[in-house]
């Protein structure tokens, strides 16, 4: 019973890191090891991918604006760096499968460089200071506060030090508004992993059980009268049905603002759901944390950001037999097609501005190819699935939608460690594979 996974209207949009920006400093090719130095080579390269984080208060374990710290830990900065697990993105970026913004990523030659620093002994040049990220402000916004909340880790494998919460807000806006920018205050830092909210229509069908939203959240708070909210994983609680996902927030983001001169629209008496990523492993004493979501919205904009979640993986539950991913398996592949003419009718100048990919933990790889007809091409590529570093990939140049446009999404898991056939779902235990696409809408077309 599940209804296309359109979700028109309002919809909203997300978030890059907000800092960086795409210069990338000049490869010391021709450079020998033995002259390749912080202050030169290695700091404008810092600069660029590592500093938003790792700086004095920032939130990485130790900074790389200063050549002492940096020396101290250049075994290990070569190998994350060569792993590709620093700098956090997921998004391949070599130029085979788009152009990102603010990308993070290190190209060949800055790797190389970084190898080139370490087995020359890391040496240390002529200091200058760095220029060390400012993060921009958001400036007059919403506030949105989750209640005191106590986090308990709920144990098992996959959240034995996690708790996922999510909780009912009200945006309290009166008119239509758009989201045009977002910012995160976690209470207490160093236990919020992530945080999302998500718009969530109360009168619209739930993606299961014949409920509305509304029904459904209730129910679901219900459950567990003695604490804020209910439990929620993979997005707003299992069947509820998200209508966008204007703020998606790691630490270390910053301030988003959509691109493209767009805004996502908050309807009055839509709710706003946070999700909360609690991870107490480091933490596991009394915590009471409020973490407040701020919202930069104004009255009109010239484009409008329209989210839409699909993920027919996930929808499969409403089939008699829904779909099962083997158990056992190095590699297990779903792969889902959609024409968009699906979500958009007709309409001209949509456009693609980015998409973030969502699997669960056993997502190993994830692949969006885009085109038109049966000629499709690279839309995102993700080689190493890391479910901790989630984001939203904007595109350098958006990518242009007709209706004869057609999508196909291949998730691979890995099932080794199940011995029962895996289910989808919301919940830690199942599996999704979503594509969450943010589009562009000039207002005009849609009459806004
Ligand atoms: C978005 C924030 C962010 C950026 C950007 C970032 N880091 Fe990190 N880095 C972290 C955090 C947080 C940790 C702590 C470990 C974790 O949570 O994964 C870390 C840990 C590390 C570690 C230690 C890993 C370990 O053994 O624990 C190294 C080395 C490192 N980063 C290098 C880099 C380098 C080099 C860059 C840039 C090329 C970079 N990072 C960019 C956030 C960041």
């Amino acid at each position: 019973m599940r209804r296309t996974a359109i979700f028109w209207a309002l919809f909203t949009a997300v978030l890059p890191l907000a800092c960086g920006n795409d210069k990338s400093s000049d490869p010391p090719q021709s450079q020998t090891s033995a002259s390749i130095t912080y202050y030169q080579d290695m700091l404008p390269i810092f600069e660029q991918h590592c500093l938003q984080c790792h700086q004095d208060g920032g939130i990485a374990p130790f900074r790389l604006d200063q050549y002492g710290p940096a020396k101290e830990h250049a075994g290990e900065i070569l190998d994350e760096t060569s792993q590709r697990v620093m700098p956090p993105w997921s998004a391949t970026s070599d130029g085979s499968c788009q152009q990102f913004s603010h990308s993070l990523a290190l190209s060949d030659d800055q790797l190389a460089a970084i190898k080139g620093w370490v087995d020359g002994g890391a040496r240390e040049g002529t200091p200058r200071s760095a220029e060390v990220p400012e993060l921009p402000t958001l400036g007059d916004a919403l506030e949105l506060s989750t209640p005191a909340f106590s986090p308990v880790a709920q144990g098992g494998d996959l959240t034995q030090f996690d708790e996922y919460r999510c909780f009912l807000l009200d945006s309290g806006v009166k008119d239509l508004e758009f989201i045009t920018g977002y910012d995160v205050a976690p209470g207490t830092p160093a236990v919020i992993h992530h945080v999302l909210a998500m718009v969530v229509d109360p009168d619209a069908p739930a993606d299961i059980d014949g409920q509305t939203n509304g029904e459904l959240m209730t129910a679901l708070d219900a459950e567990s009268p003695d604490r804020d909210g209910w439990p929620c994983f993979g997005m707003a609680g299992d069947g509820v049905a998200v209508e966008s996902v204007p703020v998606i927030w790691a630490p270390g983001q910053g301030v988003v603002e959509y691109p493209g001169g767009t805004g996502v629209p908050l309807v009055p008496g839509h709710r706003i759901v946070v999700q909360v990523h609690y991870n107490l492993a480091d933490n596991p004493g009394a915590i009471t944390d409020t973490t407040t979501v701020r919202l930069r919205l104004a009255s009109s904009v010239e484009n409008v950001g329209v989210f839409v979640l699909d993920d027919p993986l996930l929808y499969s539950l409403n089939d008699a037999v829904p779909h099962t991913l083997e158990p056992g398996q190095p590699s297990v592949k779903f792969t889902w097609q959609r024409k968009l003419k699906d979500y958009f009718g007709d309409t001209p100048n949509v456009q693609l501005l980015g998409m973030m990919p969502h699997m669960h933990q056993r997502g190993r790889k994830y692949r969006m190819n885009l085109g038109t007809g049966s000629d499709l091409g690279c839309a995102m590529d993700v080689q190493s699935w890391d479910f901790h570093w989630q984001r939203m990939y904007f595109y350098s140049q958006p990518l242009p939608i007709t209706s004869s446009s057609n999508l196909e999404v291949t998730c691979d898991y890995d099932t080794t460690g199940d011995t029962a056939p895996v289910l989808p779902g919301w919940g830690t235990r199942n599996e999704m594979c979503l594509a969450t696409m943010y589009f562009s809408i000039p207002a005009a077309e849609l009459g806004l």
